[in-house]
């Protein structure tokens, strides 16, 4: 890719927006106020605001490799905090997609460097869903099911984080848990019944907002 192109692109872009509307950028200039925060995975096949058909300032985005939500991970729980608290979007979507190399690269045994302690939240999962996935024979299928069931676990550690808890409790923020299919570029809404899969476990993460 020839890099000075990029900046061609970008006045193309300018004049494209400023025919349909004058104001645009001096609008878009004046504030965001996205309704969802997108957290998905770093690669460049997954973008955020084009699968969805969405524009600049519509959607608060976050990406990382195989769209984690670590606990401890500042980065993520910041952003989570911002756009909950700050911007008060209505939705949280976590947004997977089948054939991640993040997925498929946890469930190797080579030694990747920095990136195993990022990699080993996805073994985690793997852990927790063990029985569901050893029962699926096609190695293919289970890193597409696995790919799916990490989007459920981001979906709980964003639910365990005090921001996300007290938005729920009070304006009904709601959580999604998507999936996104490169080979047909459908997004596909994995329906997550996250008040019958927490049911067991809420009490252990609830910090004092009612749901
Ligand atoms: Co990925």
């Amino acid at each position: 890719m020839d890099i000075k192109q990029i900046f061609k692109n970008n006045e193309a872009w300018i004049s494209k927006h400023r025919e349909s509307n004058d104001h645009y950028f001096e609008k878009l200039s004046e504030g965001q106020a996205p309704s969802i925060l997108y957290i998905g995975c770093s690669d460049s096949r997954v973008t955020a605001e084009e699968i969805m058909g969405l524009q600049p300032g519509d959607v608060f985005v976050h990406r990382n490799i195989a769209n984690l939500v670590p606990n401890t991970d500042l980065s993520a729980m910041s952003v989570i905090n911002y756009a909950v608290s700050v911007l008060k979007v209505d939705h949280v979507v976590v947004c997977g997609h089948y054939g991640c190399g993040g997925i498929k690269a946890a469930m190797e045994s080579s030694d990747l460097g920095i990136l195993n302690p990022w990699l080993r939240n996805i073994r985690d999962v793997y852990r927790i869903h063990r029985a569901e996935l050893d029962a699926i024979t096609d190695e293919h299928q289970r890193y597409q099911r696995l790919a799916e069931l990490n989007v459920q676990e981001q979906c709980i550690n964003t639910i365990k984080t005090a921001e996300v808890q007290r938005a729920i409790s009070e304006r009904q923020l709601t959580v999604h848990g998507w999936i996104f299919d490169i080979s047909t570029g459908t997004l596909k809404d994995l329906n997550i019944d996250f008040v019958g899969i927490m049911k067991d476990f809420v009490q252990i993460y609830t910090i004092g907002y009612k749901q």
